[in-house]
């Protein structure tokens, strides 16, 4: 069994990233920038948000924080959404999410312009990406797929298993595996809470991705032996003998579930590490106009 270690290969696709801006700055062109909304005072959005501007700040990139009240309106928002929008020097931000509730989130994920879509939430990047055109990826999968990619995982022709529909996670995953690409030409199933006999579908897996948000949720009997095991869930479970009275598990039970894979990612250090990650590489791509020239 090998661990899969995105805490350490996140830190090394960040110093691959600050030595392309080291560049980019000798060369006298345009510092990335990247833009953070952050609205209402929401613990952990706060802290991603912090851990976002942190790593800006080790990849060379300019940063930029909007924050705001929750009582904010919506005008309010669309028009800091707006002014993000049209400023030349912000080549991609993200609004944090979730938001107070009078905000309608659909409503202001259409509101960015694709083109400085960096989280890859707008329906025009999750169309492009469904196509295999050039996108912005969702962050997740985005950095599942490195992990994939960096630790040599062969997935042609596997069959990999998907637990979880969402729309920024398991959903787009789906999708990815399943394209005609370097990581991709899986068989994939997305399994959803209707899927009729789930232990059936995994226990037939090369690969699984569970990101269905429950602790303990993939027991061993659910795994073949040999499987690549990546988990996507970040669960609270009570636990005295921490300070804060509680610790962070996967969906996996990993104990167990460990000694069958041939790699598992662990929680924390595993996904959560690169998600932040391909934010980074998605604010790189906006700089450079990769994506829509
Ligand atoms: N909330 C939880 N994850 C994310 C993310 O990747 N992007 C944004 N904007 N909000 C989030």
């Amino acid at each position: 069994m090998q661990l899969i270690d995105g805490k350490a290969l996140a830190e090394t696709i960040k110093l691959e990233i600050a030595e392309e801006v080291a560049q980019i700055k000798t060369e006298g062109k345009k510092i990335p920038h990247l833009a953070a909304v952050l609205i209402g005072n929401n613990a952990a959005s706060a802290s991603y948000v912090r851990n976002k501007v942190r790593s800006c700040e080790q990849c060379g990139f300019r940063s930029t924080l909007v924050e705001r009240a929750a009582d904010i309106s919506e005008e309010e928002l669309f028009g800091i959404i707006n002014d993000l929008n049209q400023d030349a020097d912000i080549d991609g931000f993200i609004v944090q999410l979730p938001l107070p509730k009078h905000i309608n989130e659909e409503d202001v994920t259409l509101a960015i312009n694709p083109k400085k879509d960096v989280d890859g939430f707008h329906p025009i990047n999750f169309g492009r990406m469904a196509q295999g055109l050039p996108a912005y990826l969702p962050a997740t999968p985005y950095g599942i797929l490195q992990m994939l990619d960096r630790y040599n995982i062969e997935t042609s022709g596997k069959h990999c298993v998907v637990v979880g529909r969402s729309n920024i996670v398991g959903t787009p995953m789906s999708i990815l595996l399943s394209r005609k690409a370097k990581v991709g030409n899986c068989t994939v199933t997305l399994a959803h809470s209707r899927t009729k006999d789930l232990p059936a579908e995994t226990r037939r897996a090369d690969i699984i991705i569970s990101a269905i948000g429950r602790a303990n949720f993939i027991t061993a009997d659910m795994v073949k032996e040999g499987a690549v095991v990546i988990d996507v869930g970040i669960n609270r479970v009570d636990d005295a003998s921490r300070k804060r009275g509680y610790r962070l598990v996967g969906d996996v039970d990993f104990e167990n579930v460990a000694p069958k894979c041939s790699f598992i990612t662990p929680v924390p250090g595993g996904v959560g590490p690169m998600t932040v990650c391909s934010l980074m590489l998605n604010t790189l791509k906006a700089s450079r106009k990769e994506i829509y020239g």
